[in-house]
């Protein structure tokens, strides 16, 4: 890594010295840019760049939704995943999970353990999620649903432990021969990644245990089944315009039984039944056989996060296709859809079914609480509709298979709901038969946004900068909902989040920019991974049991969010060369609301490049200018729990003179130049 202090510096405040040299000081004469202020285009998509999130890479449990009990109610498919008996002399007779007589018919399963002899190993422990993360003086709510059997236990004694050392301990006192839920505060005596939970048993007999938690108080906005504060604080600093969820591929699941049913996902959280993720045991190479759906974090709380963020919630739903990369299962083709003469087993699904599902979601996010599906969301304690706005019917998906799906899907959905806007995909390629079949039909459609998905190195970014210089300027928007440059390749897992890939995201990002009348939507994917339980890499963010980071990335992407300006303006690069001759990458918008001018430059070249930025016939043009910079020499530099802010934008001030700026771009850099004044 060669982003030494001293290049730290150069990308700071001696980058303001070098944007004031004297021209003849430089190298080569410097490129002239012209924005053409006089000339604005098309409004910049109040949305336009978001985030795309998926329960991928122990996104959701062991991430962003803090329970620290995996499994926390014996119903994973191997009930005992996440526990384990304590080995040891007084340690228990026997245990099982048990099914007889359960808390409800929702929650069948339990776990029952027998001590002949009181021991303090007579229990069970809890591994968590890669361990559990928890803070020195921090208060974390244990509760868990007990019954007392034959014998004389009176109690349990609660341990949390890092290795033999404990960090709190609590009772629970007065167990009954009914099912009770019982709760105590825990306030570890210090900080541990990886620390786990002891249950033991005060007395001899036999007792049963279920939904055991342990959730922590600092959740975001405090709420008790919120979310990790630190994540949505990362996810809010993107000014997100929208939230793409719950994905990506887990929407379709392996088979259909496996698709993700957003009816299951709401309502009390202890009644919400696991199902295996299907990352589980996608990648031979990054095996996760306890990785699991609890659905704490639901579509409820999916939609609340969005709130939360200031995004739009864009929930993509699945089509009656399950995951064409693996059993390709499709539901049939409704009878109101296809006419009379096509019953489906009584048993399957049909498209019917899932596109009802699409019209309660809506009633549950927007309908009022006299609806049957709004009331639900009511009840949860949200009386406000989420003024839910688009849906994805699909997610990656392609074919003869999805156009005959889509169509009757979309139908029903405008009959109901004319002002819902709909996602259409536009499969897994960004080009190809199955990519121009899907487009040709959607465009006929009049389908508000294609999703485009491009997963591809870096340099196909900067080639394709100017990707949709041509498209046609009315009809179906395109959204590129899922991107990231890989450095090794699509899913290799020596994929990193480096600066090559972040830098050449940027350019290509100019070419969104420059077409904002085009692109409306954007969202890098997917977003979140755990460094110790990850199945796909690269990641916006990753995180471990303690602590978060951006990656450059996502950093990259926070510039363009929070500098993305209201009205496109045309650039010309010298000699009216295209965007990315050179390697040189521009766009810029005005920022109207803020009385700004903001002119985006990538330098993808181990020289420093000096440019001239002319912008003709802006008004009110300030003197000084904020430049926000992100420059490595080494395209290798990444971001990482140790050093998670190794390279992130650096603030300088730089001149105006008349209407030109001067400025030398850093070598390896992404520049955002602020200036005021007015189109
Ligand atoms: O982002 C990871 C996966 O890539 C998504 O689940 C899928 O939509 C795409 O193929």
């Amino acid at each position: 890594m060669t982003f030494s202090p001293a290049r730290r510096l150069l990308g700071a405040a001696a980058l303001a010295l070098t944007s004031i040299l004297p021209a003849h000081a430089q190298t080569a004469a410097p490129a002239t840019i012209t924005v053409q202020v006089n000339k604005p285009g098309a409004a910049v998509p109040k949305n336009m760049f978001g985030l795309f999130f998926e329960d991928i890479n122990f996104a959701a449990d062991g991430g962003l939704y803090p329970e620290l009990v995996k499994n926390k109610s014996f119903e994973y498919d191997d009930h005992l995943i996440g526990w384990k008996a304590i080995k040891g002399a007084a340690g228990l007779e026997s245990y099982v999970v048990s099914n007889s007589k359960p808390i409800s018919n929702a929650n069948s399963h339990f776990l029952r353990l027998s001590a002949k002899t009181a021991g303090p190993d007579a229990g069970f422990v809890n591994e968590g999620f890669r361990g559990m993360g928890v803070k020195e003086g921090a208060e974390y709510t244990f509760s868990i649903y007990a019954r007392k059997g034959a014998g004389n236990v009176n109690g349990l004694t609660v341990t949390l432990e890092e290795g033999s050392r404990s960090l709190a301990q609590s009772q629970v006192m007065g167990l009954t021969g009914e099912w009770k839920k019982y709760t105590v505060l825990m306030k570890p005596s210090a900080t541990a990644a990886k620390a786990r939970l002891k249950l033991t048993m005060n007395g001899v007999g036999a007792v049963d245990l279920d939904v055991v938690s342990l959730f922590p108080k600092d959740t975001w906005g405090k709420r008790e089944n919120g979310l990790r504060p630190d994540i949505v604080q990362l996810l809010k600093d993107m000014k997100p315009g929208f939230l793409r969820f719950p994905g990506g591929c887990i929407v379709e699941g392996m088979t259909l039984d496996n698709r993700y049913q957003w009816k299951e996902t709401i309502g009390d959280v202890a009644s919400r039944q696991p199902m295996i993720n299907r990352w589980n045991k996608e990648f031979k190479n990054r095996y996760t056989p306890d990785y699991y759906q609890s659905f704490g974090l639901g579509f409820f709380e999916y939609f609340q996060l969005s709130e939360d963020i200031g995004a739009e919630p864009l929930p993509i739903l699945n089509v009656g296709m399950a995951c064409q990369y693996n059993s390709a299962e499709l539901a049939p083709v409704s009878s109101t859809a296809k006419g009379p003469n096509a019953p489906a087993p009584a048993d399957e699904p049909t498209l019917d079914t899932f596109i009802q599902d699409a019209l309660d979601l809506v009633e549950f996010a927007n309908g009022p609480a006299t609806s049957t599906w709004g009331a639900k969301r009511v009840a949860m304690g949200h009386p406000a509709p989420f003024n839910l706005k688009m849906i994805g019917i699909g997610n990656e998906q392609w074919g003869p298979q999805y156009l005959e799906r889509y169509e009757p899907f979309a139908k029903a959905i405008k009959a109901k709901y004319p002002n819902i806007q709909l996602v259409s995909s536009a499969g897994p390629s960004p080009d190809g038969a199955n990519f121009d079949l899907a487009t040709k039909r959607m465009r006929e459609l009049n389908a508000e946004y294609i999703d485009e998905h491009y997963y591809a190195k870096p340099e196909w970014f900067r080639q394709n900068v100017g990707r949709y210089d041509s498209y046609p300027r009315t009809g179906s928007k395109i959204f590129a909902g899922e991107y990231a440059a890989q450095s090794a390749g699509i899913a290799n897992t020596e994929n990193k989040n480096n600066w090559d890939c972040a830098l050449s995201e940027a350019a290509f990002m100019t070419g969104l920019e420059r077409n904002a009348d085009v692109v409306a939507m954007a969202s890098y994917a997917p977003m979140l991974a755990h460094v110790d339980a990850w199945q796909w890499t690269p990641n916006l963010i990753w995180f471990d049991n303690l602590s978060a980071y951006g990656t450059v990335n996502y950093y990259v992407q926070q510039l363009f969010s929070q500098n993305k300006g209201t009205t496109m303006l045309p650039v010309q690069l010298p000699g009216g060369a295209k965007n990315g001759t050179d390697n040189l990458f521009a766009s810029a918008v005005a920022d109207d609301a803020a009385g700004d001018l903001v002119v985006k430059l990538v330098n993808y070249s181990s020289a420093p490049r000096a440019v001239t930025v002319s912008l003709a016939g802006a008004k009110k043009l300030g003197k000084a200018g904020r430049a926000l910079v992100m420059a490595a020499d080494d395209l290798n530099t990444q971001n990482s729990l140790k050093e998670p802010r190794k390279l992130v934008p650096q603030e300088a001030n730089f001149v105006v003179k008349g209407s030109t700026v001067s400025y030398t771009l850093a070598p390896n850099s992404f520049t955002v130049l602020r200036v005021p004044g007015r189109r």
